[in-house]
């Protein structure tokens, strides 16, 4: 096991990988390691429905360099406007794994989002009717709720009344950030689960704020006080049929993420796995990274494992990551965590 070992492929389940230039440009570094993703659809206008996602779907294969595998596993973005019987179908047909809850306002291109959850209560009954899971941006919005606090306020307010109203939806806590996430999650049942991106095990707020400010360390969540780091560290690497990886791989170009107003969101598409085998090794649980990242995320998503495999392997030397991917909208600056790692995925 020590320096070199084999996993399922993994799958990534939730990715940003826009569209035009952008997608061409980062779409070789998920194919490269990963063989599913589900796929956000926060495009600017959303992808909303069947219609949308069928074509986003086949831009996404049009973008595929040749000989490359990769399935695009697609998602509604809900609005007050979605219509049930258009999500049942696209469920029905294979199209879409799930729908994409943004409460409006709480992060890149949310404000389509949900306001009033009364109006997509015929949405969520259809859903838990037919088992689609809904991913869920769990953040409230509120002015006088703290940044920080956000998520926690989201399960208290949002989540866990949305969960007692309707108790067969299939919930997916996406990219949690905080002990209170790891515990809702862990007491949830076989209806939910959580998503936990590379990046919120690798850094804390210190990152972003100390010694200077670090913008491409800035992400939405944003990441928490050290006790959540570990937190999330516990909950990824126990092996836990709960928490399963979504990188939240969001690229934007240097120029709008060194800005005075920059875009919230980490690539981290390209190193993804060496980072992982890092962090896991740290945590004596590089037997684990295979739950995490290839068998979990399956089992919720009621898929079938990858039967290919991809092998990781320890050198001596840090292994190179390119500082920056570049791509026909502009370069994308890979996330850098801050230390040599010596684990690289074999080509
Ligand atoms: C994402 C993006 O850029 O689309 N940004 C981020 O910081 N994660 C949106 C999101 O998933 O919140
Ligand atoms: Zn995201």
């Amino acid at each position: 096991m020590e320096n070199s070992f084999e996993i399922r492929r993994p799958d990534d389940w939730h990715l940003h990988l826009r569209d035009g230039a952008m997608l061409e440009g980062v779409l070789p570094e998920s194919a490269r390691d990963f063989a599913r993703a589900i796929i956000m659809p926060n495009l600017v206008p959303p992808v909303v429905t069947a219609k949308d996602a069928r074509a986003y779907r086949d831009r996404i294969l049009s973008a595929l360099p040749e000989g490359m595998a990769f399935e695009p596993l697609m998602t509604l973005y809900l609005t007050e406007e979605t219509d049930p019987a258009d999500v049942a179908q696209a469920a029905a047909s294979g199209l879409i794994k799930a729908v994409k809850l943004y409460p409006a306002g709480a992060t890149t291109n949310s404000h389509s989002g949900v306001r009033n959850f009364d109006k997509v209560m015929p949405v969520l009954e259809k859903m838990a009717g037919i088992g689609l899971p809904l991913c869920t941006h769990g953040e409230v919005t509120t002015a006088e709720v703290d940044i920080f606090d956000r998520e926690a306020a989201f399960i208290d307010t949002v989540l866990d009344p949305l969960r007692r109203r309707l108790p067969g939806l299939r919930v997916v806590m996406e990219h949690i950030t905080t002990e209170e996430g790891v515990a809702y999650a862990a007491e949830g049942g076989e209806t939910l689960a959580a998503t936990i991106t590379t990046h919120h095990l690798i850094i804390n707020r210190n990152h972003i704020l100390v010694g200077g400010i670090k913008p491409h360390y800035y992400c939405l969540p944003v990441a928490k006080r050290e006790k959540h780091r570990q937190a999330l560290r516990r909950a990824a690497t126990s092996g836990s049929p709960r928490y399963f990886l979504g990188t939240d791989s969001a690229p934007h170009t240097d120029a709008l993420k060194e800005h005075a107003c920059g875009c919230a969101g980490c690539f981290t598409a390209t190193n993804t796995m060496p980072l992982l085998a890092h962090v896991f090794e740290e945590e004596n649980a590089l037997d684990r990274l295979e739950a995490f990242t290839s068998l979990n995320g399956p089992a919720f998503y009621r898929l079938p494992v990858n039967e290919a495999k991809l092998r990781l392997v320890k050198g001596a030397a840090p292994t190179a990551f390119p500082e920056k991917i570049e791509t026909g909208a502009g370069p994308v600056t890979v996330f850098n965590p801050g230390f040599p790692v010596l684990w690289s995925v074999e080509s």
